[in-house]
């Protein structure tokens, strides 16, 4: 049976310290909390996409990682694609949440860096009957481009989330991407040009849709997100339902793994409603702390986003 959302990346061990404030370079702060969670953006939307209801597998590598397939597993996602290696370390994160909610990340990709094309070969008939496929950088670019470049040949969706982001992104990326969904910083460092607001946004979304992709989408955080259409000249602003923000850490993801069900789901939805409802999805992962641990199942969610 065909599947809804395949993710080709990154599987990570979170290690998240909860602290009144991020520290300055060479300094000691006393936080209050310590957990450890199943992380990284790949695994992330994976489960995000999987708890709304969608048939899901993953591509990936991790370091004789069991606990992590038990994890998908948990979770309902397919994980033949999900191979285990020594030859590397577990994907790490090292992460510091502030009382904001706001977050500062150090990841050591490891294991994630070792996959390559002969598990994207193995994984190829579930690659080329999936509606959706979705990529991001935690894994090697050439990896995540190549499985674009397979979906695209067969006519599968592609969405290509370019986190975290690099100054010298392959051009061919856009071509690739039916939907490009960055972040504000991200968008920033690809364009070369601040993207603070709803109005840089609309200026950095319509840059990047020259450069060749189907659509953009740039997150940004409380301001809600800009979609950026082909078809259309005119950016839109989709804009948030104001939530109490706990920790913001991997709500990009969950943005991420919620259009990926949309898209699946829902084909002929506009874009822009898609994200206004995957808006409200990651609206409720910003309100519990860790990442996966915050993402709601679809039983949590309003029917009226199904
Ligand atoms: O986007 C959030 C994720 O980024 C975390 O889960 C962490 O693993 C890092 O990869
Ligand atoms: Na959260």
């Amino acid at each position: 049976e065909a599947l809804d959302v395949i993710v080709v990346g990154s599987c990570m061990t979170d290690l998240v310290s909860q602290a009144p404030r991020l520290p300055k370079a060479g300094e000691t702060i006393h936080g209050h909390k310590f957990f450890i969670g199943f992380g990284g953006k790949g695994a992330n939307q994976c489960i995000q996409a999987a708890r709304l209801g969608a048939k899901t597998a993953m591509v990936g590598k991790d370091f004789f990682g069991d606990n992590y397939i038990q994890n998908f597993k948990d979770n309902g996602v397919h994980t033949d694609f999900v191979g285990q290696s020594s030859g590397s370390a577990t994907g790490a994160a090292s992460i510091i949440v502030n009382s904001a909610g706001e977050n500062a990340i150090v990841i050591v990709a490891g294991a994630n860096m070792l996959l390559g094309s002969e598990e994207l070969q193995k994984a190829l008939p579930a690659i080329s009957h999936a509606k959706v496929l979705v990529c991001q950088l935690e894994i090697s670019p050439q990896t995540s481009l190549q499985a674009l470049r397979l979906a695209q040949k067969n006519g599968v969706k592609t969405i290509f989330n370019p986190a975290p982001a690099i100054p010298d992104l392959d051009p061919d990326f856009y071509r690739v991407s039916d939907v490009f969904c960055c972040n504000e910083s991200e968008a920033e460092l690809l364009v070369g040009s601040p993207v603070a607001n709803v109005e840089e946004a609309n200026q950095a979304g319509q840059e990047l849709l020259k450069r060749g992709c189907g659509s953009v989408i740039i997150t940004l955080g409380s301001q809600g997100c800009v979609v950026v259409k082909t078809q259309e000249s005119i950016s839109k602003h989709v804009p948030p339902t104001p939530v109490m923000a706990v920790d913001t850490t991997g709500a990009g993801d969950s943005f991420i793994g919620a259009l990926a069900f949309y898209m699946a789901h829902y084909p002929t939805m506009i874009l822009e409603e898609m994200a206004h409802r995957a808006n409200q999805v990651a609206g409720r992962s910003v309100q519990a702390a860790g990442t996966q641990t915050s993402y709601p199942f679809r039983d949590d969610l309003s029917a009226e986003l199904f």
